[in-house]
């Protein structure tokens, strides 16, 4: 199997997490692209989906499954969503395709995260992968100053505006001892919405796709 089709495994597993009558929660990327597909398969059982970007709100409406707004949603069981790097405490690392403070929210009204990913993702210390920081434009050069302080070499992506018209830096070369704390610490800088460490809440089950099968794992 290639990359994609073990994405495609991931995602499909997380259909039996689906709690008929409720509302699902989904994420951003192409292994939640897989799993949006799958979810128009069984659309009939669900409430609805709550969507945590254009992307995901554009292909849910193109298979016909009723869009709700947060606002609207008290009650969502499962958060469905990918990751760029996850750890075995399953902490991860999100924000690849630059979703993350929408991903954040509504994983927060979630009684559980599902992580679905393919095994290239698995890592035994998160911070390889740059970590994204979506910044208010105004506050840019304030925060990769700090974020420069912490150890990290903050880079603009260029040419990227979030779904909340804000930017994005990737912090490369970042040492990520205590995820949880460097995740607080990070939000508190001045003009930062969110940062991409999912650790204060990380996933709580994890799907992760390999030749020999989709392996799950729960939070301990
Ligand atoms: C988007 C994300 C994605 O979940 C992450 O980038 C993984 O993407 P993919 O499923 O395409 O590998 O956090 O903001």
């Amino acid at each position: 199997m290639d990359q994609d089709e073990l994405k495609r495994a991931a995602a499909l597993a997380a259909l039996e997490f689906v709690v008929d009558g409720e509302v699902v929660g989904v994420g951003t990327g192409s292994t939640a692209n897989h799993f949006i597909d799958g979810l128009a398969t069984i659309k009939q059982r669900i409430r609805g989906a709550v969507a945590s970007s254009e992307a995901s709100a554009t292909r849910l409406a193109g298979h016909g499954i009723r869009l709700l707004d947060l606002n609207d949603v008290e009650r969502m069981p499962v958060y469905v969503d990918g990751a760029d790097e996850i750890d075995p405490g399953l902490s991860m690392i999100k924000g690849g395709g630059g979703a993350l403070t929408r991903e954040k929210i509504v994983a927060a009204v979630a009684e559980r995260f599902v992580c679905i990913c393919d095994a290239s993702k698995r890592v035994r210390h998160l911070g390889k992968y740059p970590l994204p920081v979506e910044v208010i434009p105004m506050a840019r050069a304030h925060v990769a100053r700090r974020l420069s302080a912490l150890g990290g070499e903050p880079r603009l992506r260029e040419g990227f505006v979030t779904d909340n018209g804000n930017q994005i830096l990737d912090v490369h070369g970042l040492t990520i001892d205590d995820p949880v704390a460097l995740e607080a610490e990070i939000d508190h800088v001045a003009g930062v919405v969110s940062n991409g460490l999912f650790a204060i809440r990380g996933a709580d089950v994890l799907l992760m796709a390999a030749a020999d099968g989709v392996e799950r794992r729960l939070r301990s």
